[in-house]
């Protein structure tokens, strides 16, 4: 259960807190002009600390969250809006990687950034899986490309349309391209049964994608890689990630060998507009 402790000295008394409660369990203390739970709303709390984060006082803790893990917000800092739109636009998916190991520190600064994704309920259901190093890599790829190779027979209808015999012919030419030589593999996965793990986990790979391009990596969708994690035993196996997971991504990680020089074009949106 989660509790809530306001300083009556300092809280303003103004309510927006209760406001910004997103499953509406705050209420003003009439008497005393401080916000409270409503009865139970301590069981139900999502653990998102909106209230907490919003309160301009600093007037409000919860027995989950600690001061000193929750960095004040410096609008100041923020990229402005056509930085952001230009970050965005220049992100590409990158699948030709300089020769470079990337450190174990510079993964777990994606992680630390990516764990800020949003998730249903709040529920923060993802969990992580790391290949390190070309070789492992490599040796997840072979076992990729040997899983594809079972479907040229088991599944003709779908390895035909994922070409997978043209993916395993390159393999058995050394020309990887399901892993494309990257130096690291990143796996965003929950429980299977969980229904907000998908999208959460989706979600937080866009997060770490943009997060390696905001720190001078490079990443790109390992959808392959993805798919034979939630189809292989083998696969599974290897990453070390139980048959009760679900993957919704995995990321090459490495450092681009080349810069683009222009933003591709691409469709307009395709919109219904109900006005
Ligand atoms: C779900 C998903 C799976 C993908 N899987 C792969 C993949 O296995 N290999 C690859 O080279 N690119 C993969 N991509 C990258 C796309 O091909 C890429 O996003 C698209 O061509 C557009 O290029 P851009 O990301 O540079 O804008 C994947 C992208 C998504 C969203």
């Amino acid at each position: 259960m989660i509790t809530i402790e306001v300083n009556k000295k300092i809280c303003a008394g103004d309510g927006k807190c209760v406001e910004v409660c997103p499953i509406h369990i705050l209420k003003m203390n009439e008497k005393e002009r401080v916000p409270e739970f409503v009865p139970g709303g301590g069981e139900v709390c999502i653990n998102c600390g909106h209230c907490f984060a919003f309160c301009p006082c600093g007037a409000i803790k919860l027995s989950t969250m600690d001061i000193k893990d929750s960095a004040l917000l410096d609008y100041s800092k923020l990229p402005g809006a056509e930085q952001v739109e230009l970050f965005l636009k220049a992100r590409r998916s990158i699948r030709v990687y300089k020769d470079e190991p990337v450190a174990k520190e510079l993964i777990e600064k994606l992680l630390d950034i990516a764990r800020y994704a949003p998730s249903g309920i709040n529920r923060q259901p993802v969990n992580w899986a790391v290949v390190m190093g070309k070789d492992k890599v490599y040796d997840l790829g072979g076992l990729v490309s040997k899983w594809m190779g079972g479907l040229l027979s088991s599944k003709p209808e779908m390895a035909e349309s994922f070409s997978f015999d043209r993916l395993v012919e390159s393999w058995k030419k050394r020309k990887d391209l399901i892993c494309r030589g990257a130096p690291c593999i990143v796996i965003a996965y929950g429980l299977k049964d969980d229904l907000m793990v998908p999208q959460s986990c989706t979600i937080s790979g866009a997060y770490l994608e943009l997060a390696a391009f905001g720190l001078g990596l490079g990443a790109c969708w390992a959808g392959y890689v993805n798919m034979a994690i939630n189809m292989s035993e083998e696969v599974r196996k290897f990453v070390g990630i139980s048959s009760r997971a679900y993957a919704g991504a995995a990321m090459m990680i490495g450092y681009s060998k080349y810069r683009y020089s222009r933003i591709p074009a691409r469709s307009i949106p395709r919109v219904i507009w109900k006005c």
